[in-house]
């Protein structure tokens, strides 16, 4: 395997480089006809492009990466000051990879309180009486007040980020708290998830899950499913809790019990399977680096974890040998047949930012040991 990770961080990391001088100052998002979105960091994805310059720069230590991420902090510093599009759960995921990956790699200070900042924004959106993160919108926005989303389990590494670095446990209870409600409103009792699940925000009694970019509310968006996999595992990480490893493990096994053949997801678990339908690339990149932080918290005598590492092998080898653009010197992605939003239309078959960041991040900690920005290192 040895040769096949590391050609493929070869490849990568090259693309990555040519992709700063295409880039410029904008931030990449989703693809059309192979050519990456850009936008002036106002959308929920900036944060992983600032992740690929870091992960590219502790790889390579090639000035150039580093020099790149640290101007993508800088913006990301003008826009928390301007309050730009933050209104959304989101600043887990933009913060953690680039503020917070400042920090983690540098020991930058002013990073480490930039990203600090950040988690009060997103403590923003802690609500009560129900006792959740709402996901989207303002506090008074009747459609979205009652909204959580699976996704949103990989924003709470922040804030329980933030009760480590500063010893107050209120990030960390609502990280803890959202985490649970997630549990138990997201994942069902066959070990597959609800997208989105709906509270009164009045009283924070449960109404019922529903979808937004999955095949119907009842269904299994694998997206999802692989957000749950890898921010279980976190929880996990940051509380001990043993519920939390379960629920990755739970979610896991359906994950890897319902790929096709090929061991690389279609985009809904409950779409119908024909010659053309749509892939998601992005939910078995973001599987395979949760199933790396899932392993690593089991022994080597828990009965799963061969199961794991060994799909885990079979899903990257598949991502590398076959949906990677290893050798496409000009394609501006990594990995192909990514899907955003099929139902809506949107780009159902094309590069997707976060799946170039978790196939890197993936083959970044299996080949090196780097393991992404969620948590500090050891
Ligand atoms: N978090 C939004 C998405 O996965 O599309």
């Amino acid at each position: 395997m040895y040769h096949m990770w590391t050609q493929a961080i070869e490849d990568a990391v090259a693309k990555t480089l040519k992709n700063i001088d295409r880039f410029g100052p904008k931030f990449p998002h989703v693809s059309r006809n192979g050519t990456y979105e850009l936008n002036d960091n106002d959308d929920w994805t900036d944060g992983f492009w600032s992740g690929m310059l870091w992960l590219c720069y502790e790889y390579s230590g090639d000035d150039r990466f580093r020099q790149a991420a640290e101007a993508t902090v800088a913006s990301f510093r003008k826009r928390l000051e301007d309050h730009v599009v933050l209104d959304h759960h989101d600043i887990g995921f933009l913060y953690s990879l680039s503020a917070k990956a400042q920090w983690i790699v540098l020991k930058d200070e002013s990073a480490r309180q930039l990203t600090l900042q950040a988690a009060d924004v997103l403590m923003k959106r802690w609500r009560e009486p129900g006792g959740y993160i709402q996901a989207w919108g303002r506090k008074d926005d009747a459609k979205e007040a009652g909204r959580i989303i699976i996704d949103c389990l990989l924003n709470l590494p922040l804030l329980y980020w933030a009760s480590e670095q500063t010893g107050d446990p209120v990030y960390r209870d609502a990280a803890a708290a959202q985490a649970e409600k997630s549990r138990r409103y997201l994942v069902r009792g066959d070990d597959s998830s609800y997208h989105t699940f709906f509270f009164n925000p009045e009283t924070g009694e449960p109404i019922g899950g529903a979808t937004h970019q999955g095949y119907s509310n009842g269904s299994t968006w694998t997206r999802g499913q692989a957000w749950g996999i890898y921010g279980f595992a976190l929880s996990y990480r940051y509380t001990q809790n043993p519920r939390f490893l379960e629920t990755s493990k739970r979610l896991a096994r359906y994950f890897l019990e319902h790929l096709p053949e090929d061991h690389v997801a279609y985009w809904d678990f409950n779409a119908p399977v024909k010659a053309d339908t749509y892939r998601d690339s992005s939910a078995s990149a973001i599987a395979a680096a949760g199933l790396l932080e899932l392993i690593s918290h089991l022994d080597a005598r828990d009965p799963d974890r061969s199961y794991f590492q060994d799909m885990l092998i079979k899903s990257m080898t598949s991502l590398v040998q076959r949906y990677a653009t290893i050798g496409e010197e000009n394609a501006e992605g990594l990995l192909k047949h990514g899907s955003y939003h099929v139902n809506g239309g949107i780009s159902p078959d094309d590069y997707m930012i976060w799946g170039d960041y978790y196939y890197l991040e993936a083959l970044m900690r299996l080949e090196k040991g780097i393991s992404g920005y969620w948590h500090e290192r050891k």
